[in-house]
């Protein structure tokens, strides 16, 4: 198995926010393993403001605040400094909607940065002058972009290889062969008269693959048509 060692450094004004989703459970134990390395930076400690303000009014007038341009510009130039960046990301409601096929294409990147919005959003400069690419993470608004990067860092994290303990785990995932995964039975195999479908029991692996393979296109039609469509596209 190949190591890798990615490195992800998320600029926020609530660091707080980010403290749980990356110290419980696979996340947690890829960055013990050394798989990855999530670092957070406050962007309020990089502010020069005398009351370590990060946000201002918007020229032109309107409701809400910007995020200035300098903390974030001065902790983009300091991390560009001590090493290359693959992509600088700013979380967005107007991004790129993330799907697994994005995710996998970032699994394979090796030092990241993700900015995460707030209020208004980030002066635009920010955006013209360092961001590399925008994601969503869905056609909704969030109260800012940490809860989106932890749904983006958690999509990626547990595709590095050696992170799952099967590795082919994230393999048969939903989506990866533009196909919803089948359902999945446990013990009990019989519940409230409830029984788990006959062909799993039987012990023919040939009979229980394709009655997955089957399973997962028939879950594929009724529920992501377009899923089918696009495997057609490409
Ligand atoms: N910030 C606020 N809403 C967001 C969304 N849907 N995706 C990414 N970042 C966001």
């Amino acid at each position: 198995m190949y190591f890798c060692n990615m490195r992800i450094d998320i600029l926020t004004v609530l660091p707080k926010l980010l403290e749980s989703p990356f110290s419980i459970s696979i996340m947690q134990r890829a960055q013990d393993k050394g798989h990855v390395t999530i670092q957070i930076h406050n962007i309020r400690d990089y502010s020069t403001n005398k009351h370590k303000n990060v946000d201002d009014y918007q020229y032109g007038g309107g409701a809400g605040m910007v995020m200035s341009i300098e903390p974030i510009a001065t902790i983009i130039e300091k991390l560009k400094s001590e090493r290359t960046y693959d992509e600088i990301i700013y979380m967005s409601p107007d991004g790129e909607v993330l799907e697994q096929g994005m995710a996998n294409k970032m699994s394979l990147l090796k030092n990241v940065i993700i900015l995460c919005g707030h209020y208004k959003g980030v002066d635009n400069r920010i955006r013209e002058h360092y961001i590399t690419k925008e994601i969503s993470i869905g056609s909704y608004v969030l109260s800012g972009g940490e809860l989106a990067a932890a749904v983006l860092v958690d999509s990626i994290v547990r595709l590095l290889p050696g992170v799952l303990n099967d590795e082919t785990s994230a393999l048969t995932d939903c989506f990866q062969d533009d196909l919803l995964a089948p359902p999945v039975y446990t013990r009990p195999s019989e519940f409230n008269g409830w029984k788990v479908p006959e062909v799993l029991l039987s012990g023919n692996d040939e009979l229980i693959e394709k009655w997955r393979e089957d399973q997962a296109l028939l879950r594929t039609q009724e529920r992501r048509p377009d899923l089918l469509k696009k495997g057609g596209e490409n």
